[in-house]
């Protein structure tokens, strides 16, 4: 079929078949179709959605765009972990090195930043000399010397994912329960983990704004799981505040730094051992969260972890000196603080709008393979239910173009809305589809 008519069959309300499906997904990914059609029939996915019979066939033809990982030669279960994205969401550079310290080795696949969320790529690329793109037999190797691996998308693993999610992110088309289950379990059937958790997220601040599309979307990705031969579950977790105080690539290695230290925002820390403790019991590592999380927590308090984080990034031929030396990481020649406009209680945030504002102070991108000003980004100082009022510092903006400055701000205090009545935080995790 040609592509026009593949892409007016789409937006005309069609079902595509497998074959239409797999065609599509080929030649893309072998330059065969260009960015322009690519992105008409991604926008008429978005606009019609998919059968859960055509999101099974996307996922399974990005999958196979390339070569799946074998891990079969590593012993133990091994674990993946996703997100489905949001603000200040650091999770992954906390539970990589956490859970393989717990002895459960974790072989991750992530991607960049998409949209108003950050990217693990992007936070990792600011770490001097951090390598992100492993070979198959690197990545292997790694996984069985250190217990973690982690790689974005190369020519070789789903180069299909890479080439979409580059091309959704600045085509309007991320917010898709089919384009997200497709381009996250594509990723993570071919990074060849045993077990998959994911973290999907709801609010301002996540792709899913409430529970009953989070649901959906958990749901699908589960469905896929399950006749992939892959056991997932999908943790529904809360994006109604950020989930760290840091928004931004450098800086949030800082403060995953800070919670694999036993530091860090309560929030991140909760969320973190939550997920944490999933992987270890879907490992066969401890029967109940409860145990998991104790063993967890052990190791953030004691050090384990951290030494983990060490060796990890030496692993992959990154700068550990950065732990001890935060100075080493990429530093912005500007910061601004802002301060409160007005008096009153925190009632809700625009968290999408606070990782707008990020991004226009360098910390994301606008437009495909952008470069991105790593040191750049927002450390909050304020959260659903604070008192904030003139003079009270409620936010300190980073980075290295002074001309960003105002327009970020602005963002900044478009997301607040300030009330009179003192709200409680959000409740973090909303829940478990397995
Ligand atoms: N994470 C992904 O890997 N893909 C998406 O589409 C959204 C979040």
């Amino acid at each position: 079929m040609r592509m026009p008519d593949i892409i007016a069959k789409k937006r005309d309300g069609g079902q595509l078949d497998q074959l239409e499906i797999r065609q599509l997904v080929t030649d893309y990914t072998n330059d065969l179709i260009p960015d322009y059609q690519m992105a008409a029939f991604l926008m008429a996915v978005f606009l019609q959605g998919m059968t859960y019979e055509e999101t099974a066939a996307m996922t399974m033809a990005m999958a196979e765009s390339g070569k799946c990982v074998d891990l079969s030669a590593i012993s133990g279960i091994k674990v993946d972990k996703h997100s489905t994205g949001g603000v200040a969401d650091t999770t992954t550079l906390i539970l990589a090195p956490l859970v393989a310290a717990a002895g459960v080795p974790v072989a991750k696949m992530s991607g960049r930043g998409l949209g108003f969320t950050g990217g693990t790529i992007d936070k990792l690329e600011s770490i001097p000399g951090f390598r992100t793109t492993l070979t198959q037999r690197e990545f292997s190797d790694n996984l069985k010397r250190y217990g973690v691996a982690l790689t974005g998308q190369s020519a070789d693993v789903a180069p299909a994912d890479g080439k979409i999610y580059a091309l959704r992110d600045v085509t309007a088309t991320v917010e898709s329960i089919p384009l997200i289950a497709s381009s996250v379990m594509s990723k993570k059937i071919a990074a060849g983990a045993d077990k998959i958790l994911l973290d999907v997220k709801v609010g301002s601040g996540a792709f899913m704004k409430d529970l009953g599309a989070a649901v959906e979307l958990a749901g699908t990705m589960v469905k896929i799981g399950e006749i992939v031969g892959r056991e997932t579950k999908a943790v529904l977790t809360s994006m109604e505040e950020p989930l760290g105080l840091n928004i931004g690539n450098s800086l949030e290695v800082l403060e995953a730094i800070d919670v694999l230290s036993g530091q860090g925002k309560e929030a991140l820390r909760e969320v973190s051992l939550t997920l944490g403790a999933h992987m270890l019991n879907m490992a066969g590592r401890e029967k109940s969260q409860a145990a998991a999380r104790k063993l967890l927590e052990k190791y953030l308090d004691d050090g384990t972890a951290l030494r983990k984080f060490a060796e990890f990034i030496n692993a992959q031929h990154g700068d550990p000196a950065i732990i001890e030396h935060r100075e080493l990481l990429p530093q912005a020649v500007c910061q601004q603080q802002v301060f409160g406009g007005a008096s009153g209680f925190i009632e809700k945030i625009d968290v999408a709008k606070l990782g707008y504002s990020a991004a226009v102070l360098g910390a994301g991108r606008t437009y495909k393979g952008q470069q991105i000003d790593l040191a750049a980004g927002i450390v909050m100082q304020c959260g659903i239910g604070d008192y904030i009022e003139p003079g009270r510092s409620i936010a300190v903006l980073y980075t290295n173009d002074p001309m960003k400055l105002s327009a970020a701000e602005q963002l900044l205090r478009q997301a607040l809305t300030i009330g009179r009545a003192k709200i409680k935080r959000p409740q973090l995790i909303l829940g478990v589809v397995d």
